[in-house]
């Protein structure tokens, strides 16, 4: 795991920018992992930002999206296709055909997005967030390494920290990529900032293979990089 201890909340949100940005322009046909979440707002903020100075093509890319709240109309303000539309589709000029979601309204909706996610070659970076509990996408405690794309219903610490971004009923399930999708990423970019994510930054970086905090397993992957703002940083101790 490389970790990268920022000085500024700003400087780890251009560094996590730059570092899609790189892989966008390194590759012919960029497959990029997105999440959500209030953390990712100014990154993608920054991104549109950057891209839109260095005249950045985004044409050739391709997006996934890690995951999706179950019974939420398509066009729901609080989903996160709505959120992806708002924050990355538009600003950055993609097409809608140039992005996946979890297919939320079939049954089958885990086997199909894990097929073609596999039809696409895989993820070349995927970004990713993470929850107080220590969940990733969806992955909630209790998630094995081995877990694939599918239904999980959420924790009541997750329903709780989400319910804001809801003016309505939160959904209690969502379809998340499992751990083991997520592992088969070729990089995995993970940012966290602000005071909230100190305790569980501090409790990754202090345990392995624990499924009470599936963040935890991402450390058996060879390219995770971990971005730190000075919060989340605030109960760790690296002498970098
Ligand atoms: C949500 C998303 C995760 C995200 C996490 C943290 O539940 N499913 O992908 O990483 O919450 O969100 P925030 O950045 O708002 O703290």
């Amino acid at each position: 795991m490389r970790i990268i201890q920022c000085l500024s909340k700003n400087e780890a949100i251009s560094i996590t920018a730059s570092l899609i940005l790189e892989k966008v322009k390194a590759l012919t046909n960029p497959v990029i992992g997105l999440a959500t979440g209030k953390t990712m707002v100014p990154v993608y903020l920054e991104l549109a930002k950057v891209a839109s100075e260095h005249k950045t093509s985004f044409d050739h890319s391709f997006f996934f999206m890690l995951d999706e709240y179950l019974t939420l109309p398509e066009n729901h303000p609080s989903s996160f296709r709505s959120y992806i539309n708002k924050y990355v589709i538009r600003p950055l000029g993609i097409n809608q055909n140039q992005i996946a979601f979890p297919p939320v309204e079939i049954n089958e909706g885990g086997e199909i997005y894990e097929r073609l996610l596999k039809d696409k070659g895989g993820v070349d970076l995927q970004l990713l967030g993470i929850g107080t509990n220590g969940h990733v996408g969806f992955n909630e405690p209790g998630s094995s390494i081995q877990s694939r794309t599918r239904v999980i219903k959420l924790t009541t610490e997750t329903l709780k920290a989400n319910s804001d971004q809801f003016t309505d009923i939160i959904p209690s399930k969502a379809l998340s990529m499992g751990i083991g999708t997520i592992l088969e990423a070729k990089n995995l970019l993970m940012l966290a900032t602000g005071i909230t994510k100190a305790e569980v930054i501090k409790y990754l970086l202090n345990h392995h293979d624990d499924p009470s905090c599936p963040a935890t397993f991402l450390k058996n992957h060879p390219h995770f990089t971990l971005i730190l703002d000075p919060e989340a940083a605030s109960k760790i101790n690296l002498n970098i």
